[in-house]
């Protein structure tokens, strides 16, 4: 276990519902295990990491996720990609046709690809361009929100499944995924809801309408100001994030700004634990 003198970053916490800030390191400079080992243990206990100022290119950010696991190579086009493991998120269009994914308005709370069989851990975000106003990505601590339920929910939730799917159909599987609606993380048998209101269809064994109020009231304690934390963006801001106890959003902003947001994405070996 590092001591603070020999953490070779600063940690500084939000202050917020979960994310931490990590200073003094350059992360295009590249890593050691000490660095790495320092980071992974800062997600653990913040869920969310954010670092301003950094000139990454798109290879040492490929590198900086093998920090937390093995990056997914897109299969989606995108022509103006530099690296099959680099996403484009981005409202910009060149010929009219737009050059990365997710265009300009909100994206509702989800948790990255939780509609596959084996949805990603980790996603790592860095941003080129942002918009004057709006465009900021909220995340929201599934953990204390689970801790937070009396325990009656916490019995009733415990063993339900819930089917994730995409919106668009042609990003989905085949057949549809069932995963655990109380998620166990892996690493520290903590608890977290893993449900959203983005790509989560409905609850396994309830009726429609059962299904639909428990979502609904579920998503709505989620959403409490006291489980969420706002990132306001600016260029060169880099933010890794786990998926597994958290779930996040995009804010709209005004379509005629221009914002430019490259993603990495650990892939997943493994299924979410029951909890
Ligand atoms: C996402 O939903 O993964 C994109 C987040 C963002 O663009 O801020």
């Amino acid at each position: 276990m590092l001591d603070a003198e020999s953490m070779p970053v600063e940690v500084v916490a939000s202050g917020g519902a979960l994310g931490a800030e990590i200073r003094g390191v350059d992360l295009a400079a590249g890593w050691d295990e000490a660095l790495a080992a320092a980071l992974r243990r800062a997600l653990q206990g913040h869920m969310v990491l954010f670092a301003r100022d950094q000139n990454l290119d798109e290879p040492a950010q490929v590198h900086l996720t093998k920090i937390f696991g093995e990056p997914v190579e897109h299969v989606r086009r995108q022509p103006d990609r530099p690296l099959k493991e680099i996403f484009l998120i981005s409202n910009i269009r060149r010929d009219g046709e737009p050059i990365g994914a997710l265009g300009h308005g909100t994206i509702p709370f989800h948790s990255d690809l939780s509609y596959m069989e084996r949805p990603g851990t980790v996603s790592v975000l860095y941003a080129v361009e942002v918009p004057s106003a709006g465009g900021g990505t909220q995340w929201c601590n599934c953990h204390a929100a689970y801790e937070a339920l009396d325990e009656d929910t916490r019995q009733r939730l415990h063993g339900l499944e819930a089917v994730h799917r995409h919106p668009v159909p042609e990003q989905n599987p085949p057949e549809p995924v069932q995963h655990p609606v109380v998620r166990l993380h892996p690493a520290d048998g903590r608890r977290s809801l893993y449900v959203s209101p983005h790509l989560t269809s409905h609850i396994v064994g309830l009726s429609e309408a059962e299904s639909r109020r428990l979502l609904k009231d579920l998503y709505a304690h989620m959403e409490e100001p006291r489980f969420v934390w706002t990132h306001a963006w600016r260029p060169g801001d880099l933010v890794v994030w786990d998926n597994r106890p958290t779930m996040h959003r995009r804010l709209a902003f005004d379509p005629v700004e221009r914002r430019l947001m490259k993603r990495t994405q650990v892939f997943n070996a493994e299924r979410p634990l029951a909890g």
